[in-house]
C-alpha cells in the first residue's frame, strides 16, 4: 500500500505558490453546466476530486478537457441529467450538481450522497432550499428524483437555519435559473462561495452579495461563455503554514489572501510564529516548539475553518503547553486523533472538546489517513516529529492537496512517496 514516509525534524524554508482552492473549483465546475457555452477555468488543481467531478460532466454530455492548470468545459449539449451511484459515491460534494442541473435543464436524478467521514451529512437545507424554488423533490431508495413544478421554476426568499456552504451554493445555481428574484438569507460567508459568485458574473449572471449573508440572485438571464481564475486553496496554504510551525523555518506562501485565513493566522501568532502578510501571499517563520493558545472553536466564516482544525491540533500536539479544541461544525472531526497519539500526541476527548497538551516533541509511528484533512495533520505532525512517520491511505489526502510530497521536499522537508 502507497505511503509517504517522513523523517522528522527538518526546517521548513522556499517559498510555495498554493494551488487552486478544492472547495472553490468543484462548484465553479458544476456551474459550467449552467452555460450553453466553453468555460475556461484557470488555476484548476490536479485533484482527485477535481477528477471525479470532471467524470461527471463528461457523463451528462460536456467536454471537459484540461491543458495544464488549465481546464476548458463546455456545456452545449448535454445528453442526460442523472449522476449513477458509483460516481456520486466518489464524492460527496457532487450534491452541488443538484441546482446545476435543476437551473439548466429542469431535472435531475442523483443517488443520494452517502455516509460520510465526518458523521452525518444531512442535504435537508439543500432540498427545502430547492424545494422553495419550485423543484419537486422525491427521495426513493437512495435516490433523488427532482423536477420543475408545473409552473416552472420562481425565484423567492430562501432562508437557511445554519449557513451551509454546500446549501448557498446549491440555491445559487438553482436560483439562476429561477425568473425572478431570489435572496438567500443567513447564507455562508465563505470565499469561496465570493469566488463563484465573480464566476456566476463573467458568465453573465446577475448575482450580488456573496461574503454578506444576503445573496441576491435575479434569475432567468441567459449565460454565456466566461473565463475564471480559481482563488488559491486557503486550506492548502494553512496547512504548509501548519507544517512549517511544527517544523520550524521561514516560509512563505503565495497565491491566497491572507484576510481569508485571519483566524488561523492569529493561532499560529499567539503560539510564538512571527507571521508576515502581504496583498497576496503569508510569510512565517517558526521557532518549534509552539506554545499553547486559547481556545480554538470552529465556526462558519470568518471564524476557524474546521477544515483547519485537525491540522493546526497537529502542529500545537507536538508543542509545549495546552490547548482547547472545539469542533461545533461537524460531528465525528476527530477520527485523526487515535492516530496522533500513536505519535506521542495527549489528546482527550469530551464530546465536541478535544483538550491538547503539548508533549514537547511528537515521534515518528506508522499512521493511517482517516479523511482528507486528518491525513494532512498526520504530514503535518511528522514533519515536526522526531524520527520516521509513515502516512497510508494517501487516497484520501489526493482529494484535496496536489503533489503533497513535491511541494513539501520544495521547501526542506525530507518526505517522499513509497509505492
Ligand atoms: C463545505 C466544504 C467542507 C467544509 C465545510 C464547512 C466543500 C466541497 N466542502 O462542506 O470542506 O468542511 O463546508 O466549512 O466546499 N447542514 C445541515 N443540513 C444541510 C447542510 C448542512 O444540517 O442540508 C449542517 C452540517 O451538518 C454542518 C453544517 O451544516 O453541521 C455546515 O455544513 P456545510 O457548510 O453544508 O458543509 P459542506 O457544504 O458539506
Amino acid at each position: 500500500m502507497s505511503h509517504y514516509e517522513i523523517q522528522g525534524g527538518r526546517p521548513l524554508c522556499g517559498s510555495l505558490a498554493v494551488h487552486g482552492a478544492k472547495n472553490s473549483v468543484l462548484p465553479i465546475l458544476a456551474a459550467c453546466l449552467l452555460v450553453p457555452g466553453q468555460c475556461t477555468i484557470h488555476n484548476c488543481p490536479d485533484l482527485s476530486d477535481v477528477s471525479a467531478t470532471l467524470d461527471i460532466l463528461r457523463l451528462l454530455g460536456c467536454r471537459a478537457d484540461r491543458e495544464g492548470d488549465t481546464v476548458i468545459v463546455d456545456a452545449s449539449a448535454l445528453i442526460r441529467w442523472d449522476i449513477p451511484e458509483h460516481l456520486m459515491r466518489e464524492m460527496r460534494s457532487s450534491v452541488i450538481f443538484l441546482g446545476a442541473l435543476l437551473a439548466r435543464l429542469g431535472t435531475a436524478e442523483l443517488s443520494y450522497p452517502g455516509g460520510c467521514e465526518l458523521g452525518p451529512r444531512p442535504i435537508d437545507l439543500h432540498l427545502s432550499a430547492l424545494r422553495a424554488l419550485g423543484a419537486e423533490i422525491r427521495e426513493e431508495q437512495g435516490a433523488l428524483c427532482c423536477c420543475r413544478c408545473r409552473e416552472g421554476l420562481h425565484g423567492r426568499e430562501i432562508c437557511l437555519s445554519i449557513p451551509s456552504v454546500g446549501a448557498t451554493e446549491n440555491a445559487m445555481l438553482a436560483a439562476c435559473g429561477s425568473p425572478g428574484l431570489t435572496t438567500i438569507v443567513g447564507g455562508a460567508r465563505e470565499p469561496e462561495i465570493v469566488d463563484l459568485q465573480k464566476f456566476l458574473q463573467a458568465a453573465g449572471a446577475q448575482v450580488t452579495g456573496a461574503g454578506t449573508s444576503a445573496i441576491l440572485v435575479q434569475g432567468g438571464v441567459p449565460l454565456h461563455s466566461a473565463e475564471h481564475w480559481v482563488m488559491g486553496d486557503r486550506i492548502a496554504a494553512a496547512t504548509y503554514l501548519c507544517g512549517c510551525a511544527a517544523a520550524g523555518g521561514e516560509i512563505q506562501v503565495t497565491g491566497t489572501a491572507p484576510d481569508a485565513l485571519t483566524a488561523v493566522l492569529s493561532c499560529l501568532e499567539e503560539a510564538g510564529c512571527t507571521v508576515h502578510t502581504g496583498p497576496d501571499w503569508i510569510g512565517l517563520t517558526s521557532r518549534a516548539p509552539l506554545g499553547g493558545i486559547g481556545p480554538v472553536r470552529t465556526a462558519p466564516y470568518p471564524g476557524f475553518p474546521t477544515d483547519a482544525q485537525a491540522i493546526l491540533m497537529a502542529a500545537l500536539a507536538g508543542g509545549r503547553g495546552a490547548t482547547l479544541f472545539v469542533e461545533n461544525i461537524f460531528d465525528s472531526r476527530y477520527r485523526h486523533v487515535d492516530e496522533l497519539r500513536r505519535m506521542g500526541a495527549d489528546i482527550q476527548i469530551a464530546g465536541r472538546a478535544a483538550m491538547v497538551s503539548g508533549v514537547g516533541r511528537l515521534h515518528g509511528a506508522a499512521v493511517r489517513s482517516t479523511d482528507l484533512r486528518g491525513g494532512a495533520a498526520l504530514v503535518v505532525a511528522g514533519l515536526g516529529a522526531e524520527g520516521t512517520t509513515q502516512v497510508s491511505e494517501l487516497r484520501h489526502i489526493r482529494r484535496g492537496y496536489q503533489a503533497l510530497d513535491r511541494e513539501l521536499r520544495a521547501l526542506g522537508a525530507e518526505i517522499r512517496e513509497i509505492p
